[in-house]
């Protein structure tokens, strides 16, 4: 297509005219609609079965969440905050109401699919870290593509990659024993990303560091939504750490509030 006195002629010798203007267009808007709903939740509950009675951990939840958004989860213990992170990684399934992700509806996807995308397009950082202790830093970081299969030497050169974002190529060859809370925390959000997922969800992530180690954590986090790398769903405690975020995401008893 080129501007032609200001009106757009089309050249594909293929399509009669006009024709792949209109599919430009098509395939331009399903993309911004997909983009813009790439997280939500449909009218989403999560009961848990307890012998005390039923637990309603989410209460029909609905929520839109645009791409490259930095969002913390907040709100009093027991209100539901894991339980959403769960159902977005896929580990947990709703007891009813859909949830989709990137166009992928986890809430009807089977368990090949639900593989793939934790493989693929996901990052996981937990409260406690969980590297591997028996592993360095470079190989706790390398390893997620060494399980889907990249070459030894590429993963290898990615990870170092990864170390040099958060920091930390100077404790490459460090064993997790060897590292303080922050060098653990920041090589597991090195792993967490080293394979480019789309979505990247901690839980607590900063609730084990001291405030100069958080600190660190939420200044690396900010940078990853700020350059757009990835989805960021952070759930926390932490008032510093909510601040930091673009949007926050109140919850209460189940429910957003
Ligand atoms: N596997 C389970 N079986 C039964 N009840 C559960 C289970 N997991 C969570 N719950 C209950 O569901 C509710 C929500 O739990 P959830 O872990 O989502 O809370 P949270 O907001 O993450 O809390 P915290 O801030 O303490 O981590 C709680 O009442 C909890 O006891
Ligand atoms: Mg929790």
């Amino acid at each position: 297509m080129r501007e032609q006195s200001g009106r757009f002629v089309d050249n594909d010798p293929i399509l009669p005219l006009g024709q792949h203007t209109e599919v430009v267009l098509r395939e331009t808007r399903r993309a911004e609609n997909l983009a813009v709903r790439m997280i939500s939740f449909r009218h989403v509950s999560r009961v848990y079965p307890s012998p005390g009675g039923e637990v309603h951990a989410l209460r029909d939840v609905s929520l839109e969440i645009a791409p490259g958004t930095f969002c913390a989860v907040t709100g009093p213990s027991g209100c539901g905050k894991s339980t959403l992170l769960n159902l977005l990684g896929g580990l947990d399934q709703p007891t009813s109401g859909e949830i989709s992700v990137d166009g992928l509806a986890l809430h009807s996807a089977d368990e090949n699919a639900l593989t793939a995308y934790r493989r693929e397009r996901l990052g996981i950082i937990f409260q406690f870290f969980n590297l591997l202790p028996a592993m360095t830093a470079i190989e706790n970081v390398e390893l997620p593509l060494l399980l889907r299969g990249d070459r030894a030497r590429d993963a290898r050169a990615r990870a170092a990659e990864m170390l040099e974002l958060v920091g930390l190529t100077p404790r490459a060859d460090a064993f997790p024993h060897q590292m303080s809370g922050g060098e653990m925390q920041r090589a597991a959000v090195a792993r967490a990303l080293v394979h480019r997922p789309s979505l990247l969800l901690a839980d607590e992530p900063t609730g084990n560091l001291d405030s100069d180690n958080a600190a660190r954590v939420l200044e690396l986090l900010q940078k990853i939504a700020s350059q757009r790398l990835a989805t960021l769903i952070m759930v926390t405690h932490s008032p510093e750490a909510a601040a930091a975020a673009e949007r926050r995401i109140p919850m209460m008893d189940g429910r957003l509030s």
